[in-house]
């Protein structure tokens, strides 16, 4: 029976390795933390990661072929093939901060596998990490080796959160990188058959490392430079009187851009496209490109100038002042069906209109008020160290509250901002709200949820992003 190790149980590891328990009935997968209390929570009925369908796949295989534990070194030393998907933070301190990738976790991982390992392994890169990294592996493993043998592979995740099960059931790729040798080949095949279990073998992309690793990096920057695009235009819609929705729609027909990608909304977040795109822009830094550094790094600058224009559109529609206003913020996640919280434009939004001494009712059907209070307490780049290597959680915002029902959080509200494109702020009942909320009632919506048109009749000032904008928004002063 072949032995597969996973170190780290996050939003990658976990939900990536029960989908290979699943699949692979014959290969026995562990899955390891130093997190105590998060692996207690895989073995428990209240799993860590909030995800569609994890918990069905979780429960068929755990304790079968599927074992989550904090004895990281008991499954390092049995695997045969040990997957690395630890968090790769960007550096907050140091030669690179706010921009390079921390390897600390990546380097304490490769440097516990040789302490521990007494039989050849192959070491797959499962987090995302600079492009030649492995190289770095490789020479941590070689040169504490005692003879044994490690062959690194790069195999980039590209699950979206809130589909990652469908995204693993069905990836559009499986990409596998590794050393040219016939060892390095040899060892792309054992991971190949792996996934070959489920996944058509014309999907499995074998590649050197360097490409694996870079490919990565580009994907992501040219997902996150599509909504930097659509956003882009959205400023302009609104100064023109054209719609976003409807130029997105024509725009995506043409087939060679295609309609996925290219919805406008508040600004990207989620823990991988800022980060991955900092470090991508240090990497080429780093190699003498300041143009190519420059080109990606105004994908980013586009993303913070989104949430700066939406909280400086909401200020000034509001007579340029929510100082002791109450706001209805509904949604913190970074995109629905996820509780995750990292990097959710919903921080920055709720930081600006905290500046401005707004009162901020808050309401996420995934995520808890302890998790709100940490986010909106920590520095930038902060939060990217996982919670519980994070010092106790910092004081709670006194402005803020945290309520479980979109009633409660727009009662008495004088305007409310969508931050996250739950389905259920589709069809809230906001004939109730309107009349439960002061005059005039503000609607500003981040994520082209709301019927616009219903909601004006109901009375509303409703703004939606790259929307012709209300007659009420075009008297007040322009928004950079
Ligand atoms: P995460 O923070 O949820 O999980 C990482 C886990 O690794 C944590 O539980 C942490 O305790 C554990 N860990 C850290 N150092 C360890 C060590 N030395 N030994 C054992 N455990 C250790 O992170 P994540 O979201 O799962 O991301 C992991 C990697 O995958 C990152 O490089 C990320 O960029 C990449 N990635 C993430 C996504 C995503 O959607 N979240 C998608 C694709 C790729
Ligand atoms: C992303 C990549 O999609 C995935 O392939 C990679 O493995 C990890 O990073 P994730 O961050 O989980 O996945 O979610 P994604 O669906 O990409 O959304 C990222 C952010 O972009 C969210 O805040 C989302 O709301 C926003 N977004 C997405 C838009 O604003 N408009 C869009 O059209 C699509």
């Amino acid at each position: 029976m072949v032995k597969i190790c996973c170190i780290g149980a996050g939003y990658v590891g976990g939900p990536t390795m029960a989908v290979i328990a699943l699949k692979c009935p014959s290969i026995e997968v562990a899955v390891v933390d130093i997190s105590v209390s998060r692996i207690a929570a895989w073995n428990g009925d209240q799993l860590p990661i909030y995800e569609p369908g994890l918990d069905e796949v979780v429960k068929q295989c755990r304790g079968n072929n599927l074992f989550f534990s904090t004895d990281i070194e008991k499954h390092v030393f049995e695997a045969d093939i040990i997957f690395v998907s630890v968090n790769t933070p960007t550096k907050t301190r140091g030669l690179g901060a706010g921009k390079a990738a921390d390897l600390t976790y990546w380097e304490s991982a490769a440097r516990m596998i040789a302490d521990v390992s007494k039989s050849n392994k192959i070491v797959v890169e499962k987090s995302t990490v600079p492009v030649k990294t492995a190289e770095a592996i490789e020479k941590i493993l070689t040169h504490n080796s005692r003879g044994i043998k490690y062959q690194i592979l790069s195999n980039p995740e590209f699950l979206a959160e809130g589909t990652a099960i469908q995204d693993l059931f069905n990836p559009d790729r499986v990409l596998i990188g590794g050393r040219e040798t016939p060892e390095g080949q040899k060892a792309i095949q054992a991971l190949k058959d792996v996934y070959a279990q489920w996944v058509p073998e014309d999907r499995i992309i074998s590649t050197n490392l360097w490409s694996a690793e870079l490919s990565k990096l580009a994907a992501n920057a040219f997902l996150a430079q599509r909504i930097s695009s659509v956003n882009a235009m959205s400023a302009l819609c609104e100064a023109t009187g054209a719609d976003v929705s409807q130029v997105s729609h024509a725009v995506g027909k043409d087939t060679r851009i295609g309609p996925k990608f290219l919805q406008a909304s508040v600004g990207f977040g989620g823990s991988c496209f800022q980060k991955d795109i900092l470090n991508l822009v240090y990497i080429c830094e780093c190699n003498g490109l300041p143009e190519v550094a420059n080109y990606w790094k105004q994908v980013i600058k586009i993303n913070d100038y989104q949430k700066n224009r939406f909280v400086n559109r909401l200020v000034s529609s509001m007579f340029n002042t929510v100082s002791g206003k109450k706001i209805a913020i509904l949604g913190f996640a970074f995109k629905k069906d996820t509780g995750d919280t990292r990097e959710t434009p919903a921080i920055d939004v709720c930081k600006g209109l905290l500046g401005d001494k707004a009162r901020l009712s808050i309401y996420d059907p995934q995520v808890t008020e302890d998790q709100i209070q940490r986010d909106l307490s920590l520095n930038k780049f902060d939060w990217d160290h996982p919670v519980h290597l994070q010092p106790m959680s910092p004081s709670a915002v006194k402005q803020v509250s945290v309520v479980w029902d979109a009633y409660e959080a727009t009662k008495d509200a004088h305007g409310i901002c969508i931050l996250t494109e739950w389905d259920e702020f589709k069809t809230l009942d906001y004939q109730r709200i309107f009349d439960n909320m002061q005059k005039p009632a503000f609607v500003f919506d981040g994520r082209n949820v709301v019927n616009v048109d219903k909601l004006r009749e109901i009375g509303f000032i409703v703004y939606s992003i790259g929307k012709p904008l209300d007659p009420w928004l075009q008297d007040m002063p322009a928004v950079a």
